[in-house]
């Protein structure tokens, strides 16, 4: 999960640093870039940390009409100057950066690099030697002999390469990571996404796996390895610019937050009409009334989010649910039954783990649908069908409005899926208004966000550890308010089925130890309230949310009404601001966790 920027036939170098920042939420550890004026003078500059660490070594002088820049997710070898990208070959003519991981990168050095003198630890480096070595041998180009490489190498890449013999050309491949190549005016710019650069054109070319290309400032040719042209179309993409930009905020995260009354109001405008009749491709609907078993695969958040998935499509669709951890399934397929269904969750639309999945999908010709925040991303365009979450750019590492957007956009499908096959409750599912209650709730509870912080400060400024739990549809709740505050404070938290605690777990709670109680559940509110009588004997702190008909005095949020499969729309806003305010008030960078990134592109 690194971040890469590229500029031909344009000064180049603010516009890498800047795409580079925009991209700082893949992965930052170290950065790099590689300039070059075209004019004899090149520059390599390299740091460790943030990108302005980077822009701190640069000196005045350091400028190109080409260049390429990295932001980089450590997978092989630590975060150090060495290891940082840009890398070069020994003969310092090629420079090559690269987000993603070469598989066979030992084997290659072993078989085709033995006396070449490396410079790091990194996979890529393999790479870039190997492309330097067969442009010596075999007198080579630099695209020939870059093109002679990939035949080499296997694993995922998305490679910029500059030959300093040709610096008024990038050449460029990929294959499972993601890249854009942007067409300027007189120049041309490739990024791992477009949204990074967006301030320098909207209009993109969208990449697929296995393309090469060679790049100039006026020009694009993209081939197969073999060195067969293949015709990729620019088109202009819709994004807003400033809706990637942080405004008044000072982190993403809240910002992010707090668009999510506007998200739910915006998912029902696209997606049910005034009558509360679902706006769905009726392929999507056809092909999921048609099956036996809906399987939900994802990772992290957008795995919770598929569990809330679950209940709404077997209460509306009548149809039974598997939730799996796609990294899991994509190694141990269960016996699957005879007319399954895939869909895919995916904020970025590129994790590698569920797209191990849903390449084996394809290979058995599975229909599949990807629910994804970023159009034209790999996932959506690998799968038989894609919907969008219509969230808007989502830049926080710490995915917030993605995961209410999943949930409703399932209940859309879960309705409409439904309504096809006749099912009462679906006809009976009032989820125009329903989607109106949630964007009303979450509106009243990002209004009441300095009570969270109030929270947070009593609660969680101490601890080491902390729990949530709930019962029903509130243990996924659970789950996902557990992650959040984990991941953005680094406060060790477990999310667990409440009753499950005093089997062993409750071991753990002791004196002032945090435990959030999520009670939404009809069957079983006041069972929660005796696991929540059972950790306060043991000491611990207990903080309440509570759907309104079950509230209690003193419980510490009361979530407005709302239909039982849709509450954690609700239940969930104030996990996330007390995510947000745990992490902030330890002087945490909340948008950049340590050690994390927003797209997790490797296995
Ligand atoms: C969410 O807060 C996490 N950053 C992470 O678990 C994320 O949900 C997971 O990596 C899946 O990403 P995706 O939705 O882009 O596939």
């Amino acid at each position: 999960m690194c971040g890469i920027v590229g500029v031909v036939g344009k000064s180049a170098r603010d516009i890498i640093l800047n795409g580079l920042t925009n991209l700082e939420y893949r992965g930052y550890d170290s950065a790099g870039i590689y300039l070059n004026d075209q004019n004899g003078h090149e520059y390599l500059t390299k740091a460790v940390g943030r990108i302005s660490n980077l822009k701190e070594k640069l000196t005045p002088d350091e400028q190109g009409l080409v260049g390429i820049g990295h932001t980089r997710w450590a997978t092989h070898g630590k975060p150090t100057v060495d290891n940082a990208h840009p890398h070069f070959d020994e003969t310092k003519r090629f420079y090559l950066v690269h987000n993603g991981v070469i598989e066979n990168y030992a084997e290659l050095k072993k078989k085709y690099l033995q006396g070449v003198k490396f410079h790091s630890d990194t996979d890529t480096e393999a790479v870039v030697q190997l492309v330097g070595k067969i442009a010596r041998d075999k007198n080579l180009d630099g695209f020939s002999a870059f093109k002679e490489a990939l035949k080499l190498v296997k694993g995922s890449y998305a490679f910029l390469l500059i030959d300093n013999t040709e610096p008024d050309h990038v050449f460029i491949a990929k294959n499972k990571s993601p890249m854009m190549l942007g067409i300027g005016d007189g120049f041309n710019i490739i990024a791992s996404d477009a949204i990074s650069v967006l301030d320098q054109t909207k209009t993109f070319v969208d990449l697929q796996d296995g393309d090469v290309g060679d790049i100039t400032k006026d020009s694009y040719t993209i081939e197969t390895v073999d060195g067969k042209k293949v015709d990729r179309e620019p088109h202009v993409l819709n994004i807003d610019p400033n809706a990637a930009s942080k405004g008044a905020y000072e982190f993403y995260m809240l910002k992010e937050i707090d668009e999510q009354p506007g998200v739910m109001r915006h998912i029902s405008q696209d997606y049910l009409d005034e009558n509360n009749g679902t706006k769905v491709d009726p392929k999507i609907v056809d092909a999921v009334a048609q099956s036996d078993r809906i399987y939900i695969l994802a990772a992290g958040t957008s795995y919770h989010a598929g569990l809330v998935g679950k209940q709404l499509f077997e209460k509306y669709s009548d149809v039974p649910v598997e939730v799996g951890l796609a990294s899991e399934f994509g190694y141990h397929f269960p016996k699957l039954s005879k007319k399954p269904f895939f869909i895919f969750l995916s904020q970025s639309g590129e994790t590698a783990d569920s797209r191990v999945v849903l390449k084996q999908v394809n290979e058995r010709h599975l229909p599949s649908l990807t629910m994804t925040n970023v159009e034209g991303s790999t996932l959506s365009r690998e799968a038989t069908y894609t919907m969008l979450l219509e969230a808007g750019p989502e830049i926080a590492v710490a995915s917030t409005k993605a995961y209410t957007a999943q949930i409703a956009v399932q209940a859309v499908l879960a309705k409409a899926v439904g309504e096809k096959k006749g099912v009462q409750e679906a006809k009976d599912f009032n989820l125009k208004h329903q989607l109106a209650l949630a964007a009303e709730g979450m509106q009243q509870l990002v209004d009441g966000k300095e009570h969270i912080d109030d929270l947070a400060k009593k609660y969680l400024a101490d601890t080491r550890n902390a729990f949530y739990i709930g019962r029903g549809i509130d243990y996924a709740v659970a789950l996902e308010g557990a992650l959040k505050l984990k991941e953005v404070s680094y406060i060790q938290t477990e999310g667990f089925a409440a009753a499950e605690l005093k089997h062993g777990t409750i071991a753990l709670i002791e004196k002032d130890t945090p435990v959030i109680a999520l009670i939404n559940d009809p069957a079983t509110a006041d069972l929660t309230r005796g696991n929540i009588r059972e950790v306060e004997a043991r000491g611990a702190n207990v903080m309440v949310f509570a759907g309104k008909k079950f509230a209690q005095e003193g419980d510490d949020v009361v979530l407005p009404d709302i239909d039982y499969c849709l509450s954690p729309l609700l239940t969930i806003i104030p996990a996330q601001l007390l995510a947000y305010y745990a992490s902030k008030n330890k002087g945490l960078d909340v948008d950049k966790p340590r050690n994390l990134a927003k797209s997790v592109t490797v296995e």
